[in-house]
């Protein structure tokens, strides 16, 4: 039975691509040998490795721009430690935007190692909006905010203009729309929504603003050690970097991050549009601040909940439970959905 994935993350990759990847862990290249048994210093991965690092240059537009792009490991929750291990002076301070769950945490981290102050907070609505008008002070390290909350289905739509160093989590809408990414100092996000299976890390990270804490960092949280070795310090996640040097190939052929953003507004307004005429529907988040990316609804008439799960179900619908701290419903629409997909899920809404 087809099935539609509307998981949060892990979710969707492109067929295409998870068949490109089986085929490499039995056969790598016509080696007779599989992708995850051979060396990461052979010539066939240090190729895959260079290749991904590249592609995620050239589709951020940000090649011959001072950047380097690594990948990885430990999650973006490690990155919520390294970021202001590698940042933060030692007797600086840092402005974070606290936007749900996930910047709750990597505000917890930073504050392990310095003064943080959170400007501001949409805590007070169970975040289902993004901050506005809130004053980024000047004497900052860095400003860190997270454009996507996975959680709550709010996306920040503009980034602030500061003076300091802007910082992003982008785990769960990096290469879903255009930016100018060159307004960012540090992006990272976990590998496992638009990129490739859980285990690898993206880190994009301007290379001039690296060496000026004044700290001694643990090697293994040391951006400069991971640029220096060509992001194979130690043995990087084959697997998880393979897929993903092959999921941002698959994006450039379809015409890169552009394209991608033209299919993703038509997805999200398909079934905006449906949550907003049906008044069985209603959208969790903000209008003005909604994710194209996870959109989160509840269902008004509580009695029509059971029926609309079986025919869910029925169809093939995954992964589309809201998480516990919103409730209702989160269809995660990521670039490998097709917006046939989108329409399965909208004509269940329509007939319910
Ligand atoms: C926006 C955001 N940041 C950070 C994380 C944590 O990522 P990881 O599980 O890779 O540490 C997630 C996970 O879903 C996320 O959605």
């Amino acid at each position: 039975m087809k099935k539609h994935n509307f998981s949060a993350g892990p979710c969707i990759l492109p067929q295409e691509v998870l068949k490109q990847a089986s085929e490499a862990v039995i056969n790598f290249n016509d080696l007779d040998l599989s992708l995850i048994e051979i060396s990461h210093r052979s010539a066939d991965f240090v190729e895959v490795m260079e290749k991904a690092r590249d592609l995620v240059l050239e589709l951020l537009d940000l090649e011959n721009k001072g950047y380097t792009a690594l990948f990885l490991q430990g999650g973006a929750s490690l990155e919520f430690l390294m970021c202001p291990y590698n940042l933060l002076k030692k007797d600086g301070k840092a402005a974070y935007l606290d936007t749900g769950t996930w910047s709750s945490k990597s505000i917890k981290e930073a504050k392990l190692l310095g003064e943080i102050d959170v400007i501001a907070s949409s805590k007070d609505k169970n975040y289902n909006y993004i901050p506005k008008n809130y004053h980024i002070p000047n004497n900052i390290d860095y400003f860190h905010c997270t454009s996507n909350n996975t959680i709550y289905g709010t996306q920040m739509k503009s980034f602030p203009k500061t003076d300091s160093l802007l910082v992003c989590d982008m785990s769960s809408d990096i290469f879903s729309r255009v930016l100018d990414f060159s307004q960012f100092d540090l992006i990272y996000a976990g590998a496992q929504k638009n990129m490739g299976p859980a285990g690898t890390t993206l880190v994009v990270i301007k290379n001039e603003i690296l060496g000026k804490t004044g700290r001694i960092i643990p090697s293994m949280l040391d951006y400069q050690i991971h640029i220096d070795k060509d992001s194979m310090y130690n043995t990087p996640a084959v697997f998880p970097v393979y897929v993903s040097m092959l999921t941002l190939q698959w994006l450039k052929d379809l015409g890169g991050v552009s394209a991608m953003e033209k299919k993703n507004n038509a997805k999200a307004e398909l079934l905006y549009g449906e949550i907003d005429n049906n008044p069985l529907f209603a959208g969790a988040a903000a209008k003005e601040d909604r994710s194209y990316m996870n959109v989160t609804f509840l269902i008004t008439d509580e009695s029509k909940k059971e029926e609309f799960d079986t025919l869910c179900k029925d169809a093939g619908i995954n992964g589309i439970k809201g998480h516990r701290s919103v409730g209702g419903y989160r269809a995660s629409i990521y670039n490998a959905m097709p917006i046939e997909s989108v329409q399965v899920l909208v004509d269940i809404m329509q007939n319910l």
